[in-house]
């Protein structure tokens, strides 16, 4: 959870690295403001409050945020409020000492003590319970605390950004989140628009992650052509930048046509479920798809009548011996009782 350079944790995925400012924010007018907002508030160390829906790009913003901060040189110190147990948080957050319960044998700091002159991040804040709630609250309001079983107040000074995918405002007319501890969190909201919101922005986002899984996997990939990039562009994308992400690793890992058949059918364009009239046709779509489906077909009964002999295969189609390979490849056809080959 901890970094050294700027933006960047022990984790090497594609997940976790800063984008360039201009595959991060984008084209898109939306993004254009979110990064304006972003820029005047990094360098003030006020509380963020960062909302928007699931895989929107909110820890991605909260790492930016860091890595533009004073305290850059400082760790990135993420608390997953939804993945911790309610009884596990307190101490994971505020540290213990030795004996203060039942199995802490040696005393361990808390994260928000590891945070001292970085950036605490906590993720899915709408997660805490009430009395942990106080408890930040009351932490927040001069940076003192105390480990759990000790008697000493410690003092950090750390830049809290907070996320929420909840409408918090919802929560606290639902009581169950406390007004008060919102206002301190939320001195500047930044909400992360969903990608069908900014769908200009998808063609740069796609090429970015397919050169970062790349590096991930250490495997080449077909780059994107300019139709893939239009149907991605006229997708919905649900599970918003993550999805896309998702969809991007497939390609790169299993190749473009298997990555297309294993596409959520919630996630094609209207067209494709013959709900027409929901949704923009695109006939250049629907005829690629028939086009490239007969094409494989005839290849692959073209590959099947002379032995799997690819020279001879392209003879007969009357294609070059590379083209049919590039071909086979992006088809992911394979002979019968043949082990799949390298991904490249
Ligand atoms: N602008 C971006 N450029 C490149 N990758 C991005 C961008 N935004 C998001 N991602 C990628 O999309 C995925 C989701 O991003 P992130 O975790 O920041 O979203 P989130 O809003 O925090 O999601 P959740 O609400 O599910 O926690 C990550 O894998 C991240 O690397
Ligand atoms: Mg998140």
């Amino acid at each position: 959870m901890s970094s050294k350079k700027p933006g960047s944790d022990h984790h090497a995925d594609a997940a976790h690295e800063l984008p360039p400012d201009q595959v991060l924010f984008g084209r898109s007018a939306v993004m254009a403001l979110l990064r304006k907002r972003a820029e005047k508030i990094c360098v003030a160390n006020i509380p963020v409050l960062l909302c928007g829906p699931a895989g929107s790009g909110k820890e991605m913003v909260a790492r930016w945020v860091h890595a533009h901060s004073a305290f850059w040189a400082g760790q990135f110190v993420k608390v997953n409020c939804a993945a911790i147990p309610g009884s596990l948080l307190e101490s994971e957050l505020f540290g213990y000492e030795k004996g203060a319960f039942t199995g802490a044998n040696s005393s361990k700091p808390g994260r928000v003590e590891i945070a001292h002159k970085g950036t605490l991040f906590l993720d899915e804040i709408a997660e805490l319970d009430l009395t942990l709630q106080s408890k930040l609250l009351h932490f927040l309001q001069d940076g003192r605390f105390s480990r759990i079983g000790d008697e000493v107040e410690r003092s950090v000074e750390t830049r809290l950004i907070c996320s929420s995918n909840r409408n918090l405002e919802q929560e606290i007319e639902a009581q169950s989140f406390r007004s008060d501890l919102f206002y301190r969190v939320s001195v500047v909201q930044l909400k992360l628009p969903s990608l069908s919101e900014r769908k200009e922005d998808i063609p740069v986002l796609a090429e970015y992650l397919r050169t970062a899984f790349e590096k991930e996997f250490a495997i080449k990939s077909e780059p994107f052509g300019e139709e893939m990039l239009e149907y991605f562009t006229s997708l919905n994308w649900p599970g918003n930048v993550r999805e896309l992400s998702n969809e991007v690793a497939r390609h790169v890992l299993i190749g473009p046509h298997e990555a297309a058949t294993q596409r959520q059918p919630r996630q094609r364009p209207a067209t494709d479920n013959g709900t027409a009239g929901r949704g923009a046709v695109s006939l250049k779509h629907v005829a690629k798809d028939a086009i490239r489906e007969m094409e494989r077909s005839v290849i692959l009964g073209v590959l099947r009548d002379n032995q799997w002999n690819r020279r001879k295969a392209a003879q007969v189609l009357k294609i070059s011996y590379r083209a049919l390979i590039y071909k086979i490849r992006d088809a992911g056809l394979r002979r019968s009782g043949e082990s799949r080959g390298p991904l490249s």
